[in-house]
């Protein structure tokens, strides 16, 4: 019989001690690998061994999740896309918010990240690649338009020419209709707005996040503007 979640607690008190000792860190051990603990340390893991390519120390909180998520209108039929999907917080705020999961592609670059979140999220289509090659991951899965890219990437930490490249690709998607919705921890825009012909806005700012961030929302300036 295998040991599973359900067999443990009636098991346990029966066995001698050094069996249930076993079965109790048998169960923690399951319990880490899935649980929020579980995801910090796989975070931690890769934020260790690479922090510029990671960028927050923590995952997002979920005051700071549920603000990027409601900057997504959820009525709209085309795709959303994340960006930089981590441990899930904002994948799961963009399905709690009613974005259905058919219609949720997550981009992660780290594979670490990138098992946890198909462990986590199994019913979701989740890419392992850079986002500087959007537009190319998301051909092979016939995704040509977005009504949002939303994303957790550290742009900040990224050359000019990089950002650009991912804001360009992302509008490419997006249109004039689309938003591009992204935190950051600095006080000013991390999208060069003026020189990508874009308007940006702080829609929200999250104090409840560490360290506290705001939410930007950008769209492309309408050619005839
Ligand atoms: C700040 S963390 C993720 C925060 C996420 N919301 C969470 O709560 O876990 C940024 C994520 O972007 C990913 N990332 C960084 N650069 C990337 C790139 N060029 N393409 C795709 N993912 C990238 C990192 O691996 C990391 O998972």
């Amino acid at each position: 019989m295998s040991i599973n979640d359900k067999t443990v607690p009636v098991l346990s008190p029966l066995l001698p001690r050094r069996d249930s000792d076993k079965l109790t860190r048998h169960r923690r051990l399951r319990h880490a690998a899935t649980s929020r603990d579980g995801d910090m340390a796989v975070f931690l893991g890769s934020w260790l061994k690479a922090p510029h390519r990671i960028g927050a120390l923590a995952p997002s909180s979920r005051f700071l999740a549920r603000a990027m998520a409601t900057q997504v209108d959820v009525r709209r039929p085309e795709f959303v896309v994340e960006l930089g999907g981590g441990t899930g917080s904002v994948t799961k705020a963009l399905l709690d918010a009613g974005v259905p999961p058919s219609r949720l592609i997550v981009v992660e670059r780290d594979e670490r990240l990138y098992k946890l979140l198909r462990r986590r999220f199994p019913e979701l289509r989740v890419v392992q690649g850079d986002a500087t090659d959007l537009v190319a991951l998301l051909k092979p899965l016939g995704i040509k338009a977005a009504s949002a890219v939303v994303s957790s990437l550290p742009l900040v930490s990224m050359s000019k020419r990089v950002r650009g490249q991912i804001v360009d690709q992302a509008f490419y998607l997006l249109g004039e209709a689309g938003r591009f919705v992204q935190y950051t921890y600095s006080l000013s825009s991390p999208v060069a707005v003026r020189e990508l012909g874009l308007r940006g806005r702080v829609a929200a700012r999250v104090w409840l996040n560490f360290p506290p961030a705001s939410v930007w929302n950008y769209r492309r300036i309408p050619a005839a503007a």
